[in-house]
């Protein structure tokens, strides 16, 4: 049992692919996964702090393991709460042997080597000092369509209420031959879509100075195989206008821009140390809206930030409509350790935050139920994630990130690219019937190495 480990992951989208790498680096120092805690002589932790006493949770979830001490298993706390809690976790839970952030995972190997000599208080732990980046080919990757590719780690923004910045280190990135390099690698696996991860994306900045984000999405979109290319999450003071010249250049590159406004009000913007106004961001949404393709549009917004007035709510509101977002992710401000937002009176009680965030998705509801509507009987191309055999139906997912449900005669592949005629619109999905024959993930590639080949070539 010793050499087996289970791990159990929280938190977005870098830290789920954080995890497939730690799980391809321990596979890679003999360990196996399992799929029952049980069964591990390992468990690891991947935890995410960015709202809702999080930590507190975690404390909760290691007292729970707790139970299961006395089997001889070892147990890891990694990510951002193990950042941010540090030797804390120790004390609460001295049964834990290895806490580490998500900076410290390339010296996992020599961390698990120590745990299993038997040394129990292992830390990889790192405050904004590392300027390496996670690069692993051992990446163990869970599905076998979609590949994440982290272009950027850290965070150097610093919004007053975020705990990222002291979560994972300063920002930097990947030289753009290193992660070209793992795109051609994946396509060659058969991958036909990417996902460029990063706190802030666009914030890239090329160690080597050979390529700006802008170039290296137009050199990703050209890989051979790949036919989608998705990047988030985009930071609007870093948006530049050639990244939407590249979506409108490379037909690879997805019609979708996640672009976290946070809040509609250049007050609670200042507070919030955003460093831009909403005319600036409203700037950067024309510059969608200019576009030659129907660049479908998501954010994040925040409500009750300390301070935030009726009017300043109002204003999000506002803008939800100026913008007309395809998705939001609504929150409700939550007060983070180390975060100069903790020392400012979190002003607006619970009931009013809970009110305006159902103001705001009831808003948001209408507006996708018109915005959705702009897709009834035209066709959209679906890549195949699944199939839903009770109601007959495969579901999908659009270039724009939208889930379409549709009817086919034959049963597609996962991973299969077919066009889809829609005949219903709901708020958050799109129902239709297929109207070509899939194209299995071997034969897109086929496709778009002919369509690469045809393309005029890019600057
Ligand atoms: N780097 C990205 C996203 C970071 S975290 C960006 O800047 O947009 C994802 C989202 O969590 C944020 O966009 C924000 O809306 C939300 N969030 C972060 N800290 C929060 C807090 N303290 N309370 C409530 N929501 C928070
Ligand atoms: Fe947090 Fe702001 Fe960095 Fe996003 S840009 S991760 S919200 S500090
Ligand atoms: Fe959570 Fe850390 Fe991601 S705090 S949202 S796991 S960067």
């Amino acid at each position: 049992m010793s050499k087996t480990f289970y791990i159990e992951t929280f938190g977005c989208q870098m830290n789920a692919h954080d995890s497939e790498k730690v799980v391809g680096t321990l596979k890679q120092e003999g360990y196996t996964q399992v799929s029952d805690e049980a069964e591990a002589g390992l468990i690891l932790y991947n935890t995410c702090s960015i709202r809702d006493k999080a930590e507190q949770k975690v404390f909760h979830r290691l007292n729970e393991y707790k139970r299961m001490q006395g089997e001889g298993k070892k147990f890891a706390v990694i990510g951002c709460v193990a950042q941010q809690e540090g030797q804390r976790i120790f004390e609460r839970a001295p049964y834990v042997s290895l806490v580490a952030g998500s900076a410290s995972y390339r010296n996992l190997p020599d961390m698990l080597q120590r745990l299993e000599a038997g040394e129990t208080r292992i830390t990889g732990l790192d405050d904004r000092q590392t300027e390496e980046t996670f690069d692993t080919e051992f990446t163990s990757r869970s599905n076998p369509h979609r590949g994440y590719i982290t272009i950027i780690e850290g965070c150097d923004k610093f919004c007053s209420y975020c705990v990222v910045p002291y979560t994972r280190g300063k920002e930097r990135s990947r030289t753009s031959a290193s992660v070209l390099a793992e795109a051609q690698r994946i396509a060659a696996l058969g991958y036909t879509e990417i996902q460029l991860l990063g706190q802030n994306v666009n914030s890239y900045r090329d160690p080597s100075g050979s390529r700006t984000f802008a170039e290296l999405l137009l050199a990703i979109g050209e890989v051979n195989g790949i036919r989608r290319v998705r990047f988030t999450t985009s930071h609007p003071r870093d948006f530049t206008k050639d990244i939407v010249d590249a979506i409108d250049a490379m037909p690879a590159l997805c019609d979708h821009v996640h672009l976290p406004v946070q809040s509609g009000s250049t007050d609670v913007l200042r507070a919030m140390q955003r460093e831009y106004t909403r005319d600036w961001y409203l700037e950067r949404i024309q510059w969608t809206k200019d576009a030659k393709r129907d660049i479908s549009l998501t954010s994040d917004i925040i409500v009750g930030f300390p301070g935030e007035t009726d009017r300043d709510f109002e204003q999000t509101i506002t803008l939800l409509e100026a913008v007309g977002y395809d998705a939001i992710y609504g929150f409700k401000y939550s007060p983070r350790p180390n975060t100069p937002a903790i020392h400012k009176h979190d002003s607006i009680p619970e009931e009013v935050k809970v009110q305006r965030l159902a103001i705001l998705n009831a808003r948001q509801r209408e507006i996708q139920r018109q915005n959705y509507a702009r897709h009834l009987n035209h066709t959209v191309e679906v890549m195949v994630e699944g199939h839903n055999t009770t109601r007959g139906q495969v579901i999908g997912r659009s270039s724009q990130n939208k889930t379409v449900n549709f009817t086919c005669d034959t049963i597609p592949s996962i991973g299969s690219y077919i066009d889809v005629n829609v005949t219903q619109v709901f708020p958050n999905s799109l129902v239709g019937e297929a109207v070509s024959s899939p194209l299995p993930p071997s034969a897109a590639l086929l496709a778009q190495q002919a369509l690469n080949a045809r393309m005029p070539a890019l600057a």
